[in-house]
């Protein structure tokens, strides 16, 4: 139960359809779809990168032009694809969605270019897992709107070239580093989501309890909040477990007695690590003395790939001081092993030189 509720990716309980004001969009409003944010002043947190996005479209909006092309890096259950929906909302625009893995071949791609109409945003979920020939067609498309298609094969071959409207190409990624140096270079503007503080995401939790309809105090903001791993996706989550606790268990209203109460039922840690997380840390204080040890050791020691311990569960780690990434390979800190109730040797590298510690971060 407990990894379900705390993985920071999507499961289908959380499903929340991208809205668009588009008149031929698809509106569908799930039962939860109201939580996402569909403007940018509903949108929590992120202030920096909120004032740049705001500044882009309001100028697009002035010039009555399509805004330059966008990249949203950070992990899972950040705010990426709420964000896509928002610039299409915020323009009043057509939203069409796809992501990497989707588009095989070439003309996957070039079938969904040639729907767009004029200002649409075409939003490509985990980009850096586009192929290298799809990526090929994607680089005229974004640069000059063109899209070059090969007919026939062999001597008789030949290409022709269609004129595409102005789109606004959004792309998502967990992984900044994969994405290929030509395909970085065409966002006008990329932009990293970093976890939310516990404030951040208290008005996340009580704005959703509000579109939710459900009665919760701010203690039980709070508690729910200190709880979601940073992330906004947990927090909503972990609102809708909570709120079914209290509705069974109790009268239906969320102080912070029943929030502490409920997530205790279900098992949530009390920084909110999920199960893997908490291999991480076992495995590092455990079979590794604290470390330092490489990245690939302990990628294979928790079942995991290495960018995704790198890129998803890593990050929120060292956010919350219980890991570091050295030189000579990844150490857990003092609070790690008190977090998991272990009692550090004596001779484990309590203090690996802080000046060091940036080297990888
Ligand atoms: N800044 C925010 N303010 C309010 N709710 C948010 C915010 N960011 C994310 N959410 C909520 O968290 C959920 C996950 O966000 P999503 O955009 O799907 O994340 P990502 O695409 O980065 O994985 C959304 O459905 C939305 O309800
Ligand atoms: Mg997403």
């Amino acid at each position: 139960m407990r990894d379900e509720l705390l993985s920071p990716e999507p499961t289908p309980d959380d499903l929340e359809p991208v809205l668009t004001d588009h008149p031929s969009g698809t509106d569908v409003i799930g039962e939860e779809g109201g939580l996402r944010p569909r403007h940018l002043d509903d949108f929590v947190g992120q202030r920096e990168l909120k004032e740049h996005l705001g500044i882009i479209l309001e100028a697009a909006r002035r010039r009555e032009q399509a805004v330059d092309h966008l990249l949203f890096a950070g992990p899972p259950g950040l705010g990426k694809t709420t964000l896509a929906g928002i610039v299409a909302a915020e323009l009043q625009v057509g939203l069409h969605v796809t992501s990497g893995p989707a588009l095989d071949r070439a003309g996957d791609l070039a079938a969904i270019l040639t729907r767009l109409g004029e200002g649409d945003v075409l939003f490509i979920d985990e980009i850096h897992r586009l192929s290298r020939n799809v990526e090929e067609v994607l680089y005229p498309a974004m640069e000059d709107f063109q899209l070059d298609i090969v007919l026939g094969k062999g001597p008789a071959a030949r290409s022709i070239r269609l004129d595409l409207p102005r789109f606004t190409l959004v792309g998502a990624t967990t992984r900044t580093g994969l994405i290929t140096g030509p395909l970085r270079d065409r966002f006008g503007l990329v932009a990293r989501l970093d976890y939310y503080d516990a404030d951040e995401l208290q008005s996340i939790v009580t704005r959703a309890g509000g579109i939710l309809g459900i009665g919760i105090d701010d203690g039980g903001a709070s508690e729910i909040a200190r709880r979601a791993r940073g992330t906004p996706r947990i927090a909503n989550r972990l609102l809708r477990r909570v709120r079914d606790f209290a509705e069974v268990r109790g009268d239906g209203r969320i102080d912070e007695a029943t929030a502490h109460e409920g997530l205790a039922v279900f098992g949530v840690d009390d920084l909110g690590l999920d199960k893997v997380d908490r291999a991480v840390l076992s495995n590092l204080c455990q079979k590794f003395g604290g470390g330092p040890v490489g990245l690939g050791t302990l990628a294979i020691s928790v079942g995991e790939a290495e960018e995704t311990v790198e890129d998803v569960y890593e990050p929120f780690l060292i956010q919350q001081g219980l890991l570091m990434r050295t030189p000579r390979g990844r150490v857990a800190t003092p609070a790690a092993w008190a977090h998991m109730g272990l009692v550090a040797p004596a001779s484990a590298p309590l203090t690996a030189d802080p000046s060091r510690s940036m080297f990888e971060a």
